[in-house]
């Protein structure tokens, strides 16, 4: 099992919302707020893809109406009051509120007032986390994350997802140039689910025997774990690990969300980086995986079909997740020869979001990478899609990929060969 960690990006703005906020646990949570403003904020919180399997419950009022309302109830795990900005009425009312709470009930005060001495009496008195009001949502939930989150769970890997806005745009094999640029320049583990049940190129990408792997992990979700994973694994290099797709049609390919989502749970105990490689496809399983990943790539191509899609994909992603970063969009195979192409200034202004890298059509690289097996970030480390991997990889893990020396590939040599034969 390993556990070094991939560290979250760093970003460029202040305030950003990128934060190492992990999925919150099955807990109840109370909120009482006094303000239009908190409670907006609340629910805010309550929509997020981190709190997907908490249980919110909003109430008006302060910590007088919690203790009115738990006199003659049970606590719930966690709550959540707004205060006022008194400090002598905020630990009076906590203080009555103390006596109706049970033991593992835990509480954040969102307060009014800057005052380290309240705060200092709040920690004494065991209170988890004291904010000041007006509170950003993301804050709210990186402070009920830091109650809930144990040690071992906030060492959990970045799920990077990559999907294509139509078929054949490159999204799989970006997502294997990604995985391998993170796993060697980066040197840190990372895992390679391939999700193309049926028509998965990880196996090919990778030079590998296709295998059962993915299909074993998924068909038998009670089983997976660590040990069960270790097994299905197949390394390529010291720090990447494939899960690959067996690509025969001979069975059924459909599992039910809760399989993808045990997989990539476990995996994720197990590496700082999980890349997954969605097929494009719209389903419940995979717009699951889309709405919970920590960073979402989107490959389009410039024609009018990826761009439609591209802006569908980009508003429902950003609709579900307000509290994060948005999708990095990836602009491949810019500049084919005679193919008539939508312009980079109108592909922006539809798309609503410029791409954070553009990556030239290049068919002898791709093909030579495709064909024999082997990632174009190692055949051509200084090619602008080898670039463009790396700047990926840095912004995702926030450190710096450095350019490795080219090696002689296969692809070169043949290449030799040719022109000394
Ligand atoms: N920038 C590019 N230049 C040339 N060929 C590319 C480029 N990007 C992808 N390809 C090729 O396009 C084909 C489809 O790529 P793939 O990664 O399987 O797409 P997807 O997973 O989106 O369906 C592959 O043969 C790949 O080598
Ligand atoms: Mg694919």
């Amino acid at each position: 099992m390993v556990r070094n960690s991939l560290a979250v990006a760093k970003n460029d703005e202040e305030n950003s919302p990128v934060v190492q906020a992990r999925p919150i646990p099955r807990i109840s949570i109370a909120a009482f707020c006094s303000s239009k403003e908190l409670q907006e904020t609340v629910q805010r919180v309550a929509a997020d893809r981190r709190l997907a399997k908490a249980h919110v419950a909003i109430h008006s009022g302060g910590t007088h109406e919690a203790f009115q309302m738990f006199s003659d109830q049970p606590t719930p795990d966690l709550l959540v009051l707004e205060a006022g900005s008194d400090p002598a009425v905020i630990l009076a009312q906590l203080e009555e509120l103390a006596t109706v709470c049970e033991e593992r009930t835990k509480a954040i005060v969102i307060g009014h007032t800057n005052d380290v001495l309240l705060y200092r009496e709040l920690m004494n008195r065991g209170i988890s986390e004291y904010l000041l009001a007006p509170v950003e949502p993301i804050r709210l939930i990186e402070a009920i994350a830091n109650v809930y989150v144990t040690a071992s769970s906030a060492s959990l890997g970045r799920v990077v997802v990559f999907i294509g806005a139509r078929g054949g745009v490159g999204a799989s094999t970006l997502a294997h140039n990604f995985g391998w640029t993170v796993a060697t320049l980066l040197n840190a583990h990372t895992a390679i689910l391939d999700f193309d049940v049926a028509f998965g190129t990880a196996s090919l990408n990778f030079n590998q025997t296709a295998s059962q792997g993915v299909v074993d992990a998924l068909a038998q979700p009670d089983r997976v774990d660590s040990v069960l994973l270790d097994r299905l694994f197949t390394k390529s290099g010291e720090y990447l690990s494939l899960l690959a797709a067996p690509a025969v049609l001979d069975q059924d390919c459909e599992f039910p969300p809760a399989a993808y989502e045990r997989l990539i749970e476990q995996t994720r105990g197990m590496m700082p980086c999980i890349v997954v490689d969605l097929p494009h496809q719209w389903t419940a399983w995979s717009r699951q995986i889309v709405q919970g990943a920590d960073e979402i790539v989107v490959v389009a191509t410039p024609d009018l079909a990826s761009l439609r899609n591209t802006r569908n994909l980009l508003s429902a992603v950003h609709s579900r997740r307000a509290n994060d970063l948005p999708a990095k969009l990836v602009l491949n195979q810019v500049g084919m020869p005679k193919r008539p192409e939508i312009p980079l200034k109108d592909f922006i202004a539809t798309a609503g979001q410029a791409p954070d890298v553009v990556i030239p059509f290049d068919a002898q690289l791709f093909g030579s990478g495709a064909n024999s097996g082997q990632m174009f970030c190692e055949l051509q480390p200084k090619s602008k899609a080898a670039e463009a991997m790396r700047h990926l990889a840095n912004s995702v893990a926030g450190r710096h990929a450095p350019v490795p020396a080219q090696k002689s590939s296969l692809f070169a040599l043949n290449l030799l060969k040719r022109k000394t034969g």
